[in-house]
């Protein structure tokens, strides 16, 4: 490798000076392309992150303000800029978007300078402290994505006014307080995540949000009924907060593929609607008071449904025999619940065929063991144990202790009474 050598301090001078002379004479957006406000701003910003949590191959180590932002080929990695030669010389920063290498700091104030931004992303780094209101500035920004940080703070109802924004995700923070309700005022939301964090209040009412595609709100502490959705909804995550009431509302979002309310306190009914959504692929419904489960016949593979758990419910009477209608269901959860009566022979059938997997540990089911089961692979996973079964010990799925019969029939007594 060749040294550079080291200018005197004379040669130093010199050329300070030639560049002082030209940058008189030119105007300055020749010597730089980008915005000098820009530049001061992306300059706070790397001053504001701990010099020791940037390593050698970050994108941040490849900051050099020797050379232009907008303009050095291979230097500033993470940066997009805007420019239009006829227009203007002036490149403006437009994108920042960087990897996640552990960036340990605060997020600059001066971000809010960078007024032609439209997407910070800044996921799985060790960013602390309050988003800077000055973010809510940028009224250009389509994208906030600050997920996997450790930022503290509410969201401010700044946020509101940033129209233009498609997707925000600040998942896996430490951001307590309420959803502001007129975060419904953002029409052009696609994504809302705000997962894994510490919020808490009501979910205020999002069906004005008409393009909202995903909502992920799981984790944290929410409470109360749920609010008015929009139909556009393709994927629901609200599993581990303290929700109530019941999931009718639900009925309307006839688009989800993915639905997640598991870890709450619904109750009522799991309503036929909702097993039938044309495009519907996963439900997860464990671990609520649900009391029943509505399963209507469906022909052939027009259902998509491939996972359905309902796990540690208060689901009562016979196992629904339709569930053997929906033709691309694979894996079945039941587990804790307080289903009563035979397992059907079709569940037998099933498993010899389709379904990879069925739990029903821990109810109160009775009778004996339909003989397909006794057929059906080892690839098969479930639990049949802790029922009052006749179940072989031969049968894989048989593992596992049953309880006296005396248990399943008090327990469909006092469901009768
Ligand atoms: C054009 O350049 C000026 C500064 O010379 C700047 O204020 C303005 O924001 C630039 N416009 C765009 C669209 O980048
Ligand atoms: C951001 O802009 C404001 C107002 O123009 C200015 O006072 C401040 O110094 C700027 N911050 C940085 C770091 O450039
Ligand atoms: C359903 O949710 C529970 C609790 O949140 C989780 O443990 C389980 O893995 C989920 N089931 C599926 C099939 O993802």
């Amino acid at each position: 490798m060749a040294a550079k050598t080291q200018p005197s301090s004379s040669s130093l001078l010199l050329m300070s000076l030639c560049l002082l002379l030209v940058s008189t004479i030119v105007p300055s957006s020749v010597l730089s392309a980008t915005l000098r406000s820009d530049i001061q701003a992306l300059e706070s910003i790397i001053r504001s992150i701990d010099p020791s949590s940037i390593s050698p191959s970050s994108y941040l180590s490849t900051w050099d303000f020797s050379e232009d932002p907008c303009e050095g080929a291979g230097t500033f990695l993470g940066v997009m800029c805007s420019f239009d030669p006829l227009e203007n010389t002036t490149s403006r920063v437009t994108e920042i978007d960087l990897d996640d290498d552990g960036y340990d700091g605060f997020l600059s104030d001066a971000t809010g300078n960078l007024t032609e931004l439209t997407v910070l992303s800044l996921n799985r780094n060790r960013f602390r402290g309050p988003i800077p209101e000055t973010v809510f500035q940028l009224r250009k920004l389509t994208k906030l994505s600050l997920s996997g940080n450790f930022f503290t703070g509410d969201i401010s109802p700044g946020i509101t006014r940033l129209k233009q924004l498609k997707t925000i995700d600040l998942s896996r923070n430490s951001i307590a307080g309420e959803i502001p309700p007129r975060i419904s005022a953002l029409r052009s939301l696609t994504h809302l995540i705000l997962s894994n964090n510490h919020l808490d209040g009501r979910i205020p009412a999002l069906n004005g949000l008409w393009k909202l595609q995903v909502l992920e709100l799981g984790n944290n502490h929410l409470f109360g009924m749920l609010p008015k959705l929009p139909p556009s909804l393709r994927t629901l995550s609200i599993c581990f907060n303290s929700l109530a009431g019941r999931i009718s509302p639900l009925h309307r979002l006839k688009q989800l593929v993915s639905l997640d309310v598991s870890q709450n306190r619904f109750s009522g009914t799991i309503g036929h609607e909702i097993l039938t959504f044309p495009e519907i692929s996963r439900i997860n419904v464990s671990f609520n008071q649900f009391i029943s489960i509505e399963v209507i016949k469906v022909t052939g593979m027009e259902s998509r449904l491939r996972i359905l758990d309902a796990e540690g419910n208060h689901l009562q009477g016979h196992l629904p025999l339709n569930l053997a209608t929906y033709g691309n269901l694979k894996d079945i959860n039941l587990r804790s619940n307080m289903f009563s009566g035979d397992i059907p022979r079709i569940y037998g059938k099933r498993l010899e065929n389709s379904w990879r997997s069925l739990y029903l540990e821990n109810n109160y089911l009775t009778g004996s063991l339909p003989e397909e089961f006794q057929r059906i692979s080892k690839q098969i996973r479930g639990s049949l144990s802790n029922n009052c079964l006749q179940c072989p010990k031969n049968v894989p799925i048989c593992q596992g202790v049953q309880k006296p019969k005396s248990q399943c029939t008090n327990a469909m007594q006092e469901e009768l009474e």
